[in-house]
């Protein structure tokens, strides 16, 4: 196959990038390579005809909308915070978590005070907080957001929530959940044009319950 029929997958690196393997294994798209600690971010499956890049989570959506890559795998988190122009093709089942607003366990809401929210996600917490008609302080954060306020800078914070460990380690729980969050397979809009048929088959293999893991 020629370099440029290949199909170009942008994978997350990390917690989420186990799991996507597994699942590419499972329909028989692995490649070597994949799961070394070595730092090799371009990797190939030539009798496949795929090629995947390694990127941060964050960044594989706009891979995808820039047509670097044909295709990726990212969170439905990122894509909510987003706004980008790709097609949303199949609900993986994988990296199950939740969008959720925790506050430290003896906070008391006050409705008439502007609510201090620190996230990494400030679009997901203002739209959600317009929707309820509540005034809001963002504070933006890139990462550990449960220390804004066990120090005081927030009052609660939008934040994802697996296994709850974070949040019972520090002394915050939940409050509401705003969405459940999960990894999507997400296309190019011009890729899944011009390559179609290949794009359907991954599609339909990582759709079938065996690939569910
Ligand atoms: C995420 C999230 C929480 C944690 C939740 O952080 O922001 O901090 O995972 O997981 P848990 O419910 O299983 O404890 P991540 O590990 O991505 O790192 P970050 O704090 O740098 O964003």
């Amino acid at each position: 196959m020629g370099k440029e029929m290949m199909l170009n997958i942008a994978l997350p690196k990390g917690r989420l990038g186990n799991s996507v393997y597994d699942m590419l294994e499972k329909i028989g798209y692995a490649c070597d390579g994949m799961r070394d600690k070595n730092r090799k971010l371009i990797l190939e499956n030539p009798e496949r005809g795929v090629r995947y890049m390694l990127v941060k989570p964050s960044d594989v959506a706009i891979y995808v909308q820039k047509g670097a890559a044909d295709l990726g795998v990212v969170g439905k988190d990122i894509l909510a915070e987003g706004d980008y122009e790709i097609y949303e093709l199949v609900d993986l089942k994988i990296g199950k978590c939740n969008m959720c607003v925790a506050a430290p366990c003896e906070y008391a809401e006050e409705p008439n005070r502007v609510l201090r929210v620190a996230t990494k996600f400030p679009n997901i917490a203002k739209e959600y907080y317009f929707g309820k008609d509540r005034d809001i302080e963002i504070i933006k954060l890139s990462g550990s957001i449960e220390v804004a306020p066990i120090l005081g800078i927030s009052d609660v914070i939008v934040d994802i929530v697996e296994t709850g460990t974070t949040l019972r380690e520090n002394n915050l729980e939940v409050r509401e959940v705003i969405m459940p969050i999960s990894a999507r397979l997400i296309a190019n809009r011009s890729a899944y044009k011009f390559k179609q048929m290949q794009i359907d088959g991954i599609c339909r293999a990582l759709s079938a319950p065996a690939a569910d893991c």
